[in-house]
């Protein structure tokens, strides 16, 4: 399921070698050849997503398509998020009507058609001419809920127009005005809920981007400027609104450039962030206040106390923390802390219906995916994205009806009663 292997264009030799530390990219750029003249890169089961990915790499330049595929450091926790799934089955039930099979949930105040939302993803807009906008228009389509990033190509003001309600992703700058005016801009377009990221306090080497030179695009190399070219497909669309800018931070950065705004803004992001400050965001912020990064028991009871109404249980997909443990195995602890006070969403990993089945039996209200959906906008724009989570909805369905389990509270009230540790 999960190998290193090579990424020449006829599948060349397999490189089996993880050699850690020693294939951190050379100064330049340059991709490091493995044994066997073989590109080396940590390769993750796709689940049911792996045409929307393969068509993703395709379509994209290999900057970006690293971008979104990459973790951090070593990418262990990457691949941990998926290979824990495989501990669990879940355990056929018959003799039981299942006949109508509802998939609705209720989750951080919102209705859902079903448990599934999709996470904020930074950039996103730079993967498809449809943009945020058209991912937002995708999830209002199918019911899913939605997350903008701080760091979108779209404003969160022309998300919110879009009507689906959704969530607006912050950061805790070290400028509290601007933390202030982002959520004065939220709640002035009509945004009820805020999802405040805990997990970025150090923006962790991420192995792909440094060799792609990705924070670098403001101005590109020639090597670069010949990826971006021989992607016509993907310029064009780019192109159809002019130069990309990050939309939702134009109104505090003067620098040019996507990876120049996003650097300047980053640097922004407040590493002193604690329970104090969580409590200062709680009194500025009216809306539903979810923390996003909690992997601890403890972040968990700290953030109910400084009055979140949700929890995301997230380790950022693997692009933070590296080697994490996988969100599914710390989530029974932290469900148990939380004992149903709030709502707890959990992502990093999920590509499969059982996977969010097994979430959901060990305490989670909901699930939300990241790559999955920006691998179906980049692929097939919104289209793509309606498409993505319509495959995931019907896995869902399946897994429920073969459970002999009707709804989504049968589930929850089932528990670890419906699964198997293989
Ligand atoms: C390309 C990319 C960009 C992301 N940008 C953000 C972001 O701006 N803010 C944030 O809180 N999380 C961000 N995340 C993390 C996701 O919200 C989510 O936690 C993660 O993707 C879930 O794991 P999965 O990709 O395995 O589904 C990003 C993830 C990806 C893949």
């Amino acid at each position: 399921m999960v190998r290193a292997k090579s990424d020449d264009a006829d599948g060349g030799d397999r490189c089996t070698l993880d050699d850690g530390l020693r294939s951190l990219p050379r100064p330049g750029g340059g991709r490091r050849r493995c044994l066997k003249g073989a590109w080396c890169m940590t390769v993750v089961d796709d689940g049911a997503f792996s045409g929307f990915a393969e068509r993703a790499r395709q379509r994209l330049p290999r900057l970006f398509a690293d971008y979104v595929d990459g973790g951090a450091h070593g990418e262990r926790s990457m691949v941990r998020n998926r290979a824990a799934f495989g501990k669990w089955g879940v355990v056929p039930r018959g003799l039981r009507d299942v006949s109508r099979i509802e998939t609705g949930v209720r989750c951080f105040g919102q209705d859902w058609a079903a448990p599934i939302m999709l996470a904020p993803v930074g950039f996103a807009g730079m993967l498809h001419s449809d943009r945020e906008t058209g991912a937002a228009r995708a999830a209002k389509r199918s019911g899913a809920g939605f997350a903008v990033s701080t760091f979108s190509i779209d404003a969160m003001e022309d998300v919110a127009a879009v009507g689906g309600k959704p969530f607006a992703q912050i950061y805790v700058f070290r400028d509290r005005d601007l933390t202030r005016d982002m959520l004065a801009r939220a709640a002035s377009c009509g945004i009820e809920g805020i999802i405040v990221t805990i997990d970025t306090a150090i923006t962790p080497v991420r192995e792909r981007d440094v060799r792609n030179g990705f924070r670098h695009l403001a101005r590109p190399s020639v090597r670069q400027l010949i990826g971006l070219a021989g992607r016509p497909r993907w310029s064009a669309g780019m192109l159809k609104h002019g130069m990309p800018l990050i939309g939702n931070l134009r109104p505090y950065t003067i620098v040019r450039g996507v990876m120049g705004q996003a650097r300047e803004m980053a640097a922004q992001i407040d590493p002193t962030l604690d329970q104090a400050g969580l409590e200062w965001l709680r009194s500025e912020w009216k809306g539903q206040l979810v923390v996003k990064g909690v992997m601890h028991p403890d972040d968990a009871r700290l953030s109910l106390d400084a009055g979140a109404d949700g929890l995301i249980v997230s380790n950022h997909g693997g692009r933070q923390m590296d080697p994490s443990p996988a969100t599914i195995e710390v989530l029974p602890r932290i469900a148990e802390v939380v004992g149903g006070r709030a709502d707890i969403v959990l992502d990093s990993g999920i590509r499969r219906g059982g996977d969010v089945v097994t979430a959901l039996a060990l305490g989670a209200t909901a699930v939300s995916v990241g790559r999955p959906w920006a691998w179906a906008l980049a692929a097939d724009g919104e289209r793509g994205v309606v498409s993505a989570i319509e495959t995931l909805t019907q896995e869902v369905r399946d897994v429920l009806g073969l459970a002999g389990l009707r709804d989504i509270a049968s589930l929850r009230a089932a528990g670890p009663c419906a699964l198997w540790r293989m």
